[in-house]
């Protein structure tokens, strides 16, 4: 029995991982959300981790409003930067492996071509420089973990992300402006949980830095047309092309990650 602790369980891909966890009666999982457990609380962090032998922390936590990291970049730091390095001292002291989630974000799209594992990171809003530095930390702490790389994470059944809001204003009728400026992989949060129990945990992945995603680039404007395809309400919609993209926070123009190691 492998014993399994999620952090910010209550967001999009904690929520996923809930749902899946009664498939692996071998796994034993506990989820904690942010009222249970703060990763900024560093004195919390330490009761939890070494209140029961856990062999595995999925650390689902972290500030990802984007927008809103340009506002209050500190913030963004606290949880995505000092809370990752919180988690990763309670991961050495109690023998966790440690599998952090992190974004596409941490570069700055110049590139055009699929980024490997192996590219250096280059941030170019508060939320990527937030997430590179929870990277660092671990990287400098830990040598057991796995710092998973994702873009475009969206539920359909959970949390607030753009394949729901699309979707929501689809069905209204409403008439929908979408950038096609940025390109970049949607990835499910019911694949990227399979990919960590599956792939990570059940059969032991090497260690360091993993890039997943659905592996289909797309820019916004493509992956709403293709929502509003599988919705069936293609007749129902008015979808436009924008070709400008208002933003506080810089965003990369080309973030698709590849996914072969
Ligand atoms: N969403 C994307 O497009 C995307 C793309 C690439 C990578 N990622 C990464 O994927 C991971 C999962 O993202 P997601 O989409 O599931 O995010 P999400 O839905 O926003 O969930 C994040 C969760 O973390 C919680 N949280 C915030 N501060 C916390 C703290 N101090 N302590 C404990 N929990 C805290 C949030 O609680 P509250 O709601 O109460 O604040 C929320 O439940 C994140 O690491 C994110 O950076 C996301």
């Amino acid at each position: 029995m492998k014993n399994i602790l999620v952090t910010g369980a209550g967001g999009q891909l904690g929520l996923t991982l809930k749902e899946l966890a009664p498939r692996y009666p071998d796994l034993h999982f506990e989820f904690k959300t942010r009222a249970e457990l703060d990763v900024t609380n560093k004195e919390n962090v330490e009761k939890i981790f070494s209140a029961f032998q856990y062999d595995y922390c999925i650390n689902c936590a972290a500030y990802t409003h984007v927008e809103n990291a340009e506002k209050e970049p500190e913030q963004a730091h606290e949880v995505n930067a000092e809370g990752v390095k919180n988690l990763a001292h309670a991961c050495l002291e109690n023998n966790l492996v440690l599998i952090h989630i992190s974004t596409d974000y941490v570069f700055d799209g110049k590139k055009n071509s699929p980024y490997g594992t192996k590219d250096i990171p280059n941030p170019i809003n508060e939320y990527g420089k937030s997430k590179w530095l929870g990277e660092q930390y671990i990287q400098k702490l830990l040598s057991r973990f796995y710092i998973v790389r994702t873009s475009w994470l969206y539920s359909k059944t959970f949390g607030k992300n753009f394949y729901k809001t699309i979707l929501e204003n689809a069905i209204k009728g409403e008439e929908l402006r979408v950038t096609d400026t940025q390109t970049g992989s949607p990835t499910n949060t019911i694949s990227l949980s399979n990919f960590l129990i599956e792939t990570l945990i059940l059969h032991n992945a090497d260690f360091g830095i993993h890039h997943f995603t659905d592996n289909t680039a797309m820019t916004w404007f493509t992956f709403a047309q293709k929502i509003i395809l599988e919705n069936g309400l293609t007749d129902k919609v008015k979808l436009l092309r924008q070709s400008n993209y208002n933003s506080l926070a810089k965003r990369p123009e080309y973030s698709v990650l590849d996914v072969g190691k």
